[in-house]
């Protein structure tokens, strides 16, 4: 068999992460090093059933720690970097953005800075193989109207403290690509759901909610379009790009599976109705709910909140050979039984700190109670 290569993924203990770990693993080619700091975001359990795998090592850190990064640089000797530590939760980046700061564009400098000053070092046909993978967002093009789609032409345009901060570290990695020639790739992939992701996001967040009986909070009056992909189809996206990308090109990833947020919950409504109907639940049995759906609850919009994201993925798929293989109704109905069948992850990440926040800055106004 042929010597695995070693990688460093940051923030694999997060939603993606997590799931990029395992497509790694699974594929047998690599030796994992992940270095996450394990915030709020991050849940041990994910990433638990690896301990002892002899091709995966965990460390504690933060991409903002130079003199880590460098030592896991100098002992590991890896061909390569993924990076997804970040901040990721536009919400709390309203609230406050230090953090977003920290991490995203202080922590991908740090992260970049390490990787060339390495890279440096590396005989020819070693530093001809190494690359820098930056995992980013379809946010930082801004928002769309009715009608277009974001492509890698698309111009910058962040509107909010998340994708600002996201924009910044992509000019980072642009600018050490056409600066040192140093082998970076990016991804910008539209909105991801799946197993692992924190409660904090709309879909697990609108699932956990129904389930207890809670109100279901749409932003507004629900139009705003996301376009959702499957987190393994973008984590093939993303291994692939690493694999066959070109240095110094940009991908948009996306699935073509837009939806209106209104539109998207109830179709988590009515799977929830179908596999887990409001009468069967002990704690809902006395409501007399005959659907999910009664719970929806339109409140304030979020500051600033973009229209529409929408990705044209042409590129990834006529120069990578990419394409999404998991269909939205498949993918919705998977994630909701994930999240049905996982009550101890569920439980590790409702409690603790995230549940003292929400209480604190969610406390979700209708639009009647904001007027
Ligand atoms: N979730 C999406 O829909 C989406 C879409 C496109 C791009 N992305 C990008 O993908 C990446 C991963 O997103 P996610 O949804 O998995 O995020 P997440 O919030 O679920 O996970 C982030 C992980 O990063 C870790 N982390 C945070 N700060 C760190 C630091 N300073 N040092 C080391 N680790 C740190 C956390 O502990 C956590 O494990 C992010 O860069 C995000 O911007 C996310």
């Amino acid at each position: 068999m042929n010597q695995k290569h070693t990688v460093i993924v940051t923030g694999g203990n997060g939603f993606i992460g997590t799931n990029l770990v395992q497509l790694l693993l699974e594929s047998r080619q690599y030796h994992v090093i992940n270095l996450d700091a394990l915030t709020y975001a991050a849940n041990p359990l994910s990433l638990e059933d690896l301990e002892g795998h002899p091709d995966y090592e965990f460390v504690k850190g933060s991409i903002t720690d130079r003199q880590l990064i460098d030592s896991l640089f100098e002992k590991h000797k890896p061909m390569g970097v993924l990076n997804l530590a970040a901040e990721s939760h536009v919400d709390r980046s309203i609230l406050s953005a230090d953090d977003f700061v920290q991490t995203n564009v202080v922590g991908t400098y740090t992260m970049l800075e390490a990787a060339r000053m390495y890279w440096n070092t590396l005989p020819d046909e070693l530093k001809q193989q190494f690359r820098f993978l930056h995992v980013s967002t379809d946010e930082v093009f801004g928002s769309l109207g009715e009608d277009g789609f974001f492509t890698e032409e698309t111009p910058y345009k962040p509107q909010n403290p998340y994708s600002a901060s996201k924009a910044a570290s992509d000019h980072f990695v642009r600018a050490f690509h056409h600066t040192y020639g140093f082998p970076t790739i990016i991804t910008n992939c539209s909105n991801n759901y799946g197993p692992y992701q924190f409660p904090e996001k709309m879909i697990p967040l609108m699932i956990l909610n129904a389930l207890s009986g809670k109100p279901l909070p749409v932003y507004g009056d629900g139009s705003n379009v996301r376009d959702w992909i499957y987190v393994e189809d973008h984590c093939k996206a993303v291994k692939l790009a690493f694999e066959k990308g070109k240095p110094g090109e940009v991908y948009a990833v996306g699935a073509s599976n837009e939806q209106k947020n209104v539109n998207l919950v109830n179709q988590i409504c009515s799977i929830l109705d179908n596999i887990a109907p409001p009468i069967e639940v002990p704690q809902l049995r006395d409501r007399g709910l005959k659907s999910y759906a009664e719970l929806i609850n339109f409140v304030q919009d979020r500051l600033g909140h973009d229209h529409r994201y929408a990705i044209d993925a042409s590129k990834v798929q006529r120069e990578l050979g990419w394409k999404p293989e998991v269909g939205f109704e498949t993918g919705l109905r998977k994630t909701v039984e994930w999240y049905l069948s996982n009550p101890k992850w569920v439980d590790q990440a409702s409690g603790g700190s995230y549940g003292e926040w929400i209480e604190k800055n969610y406390a979700w106004r209708t639009k009647k109670e904001a007027e």
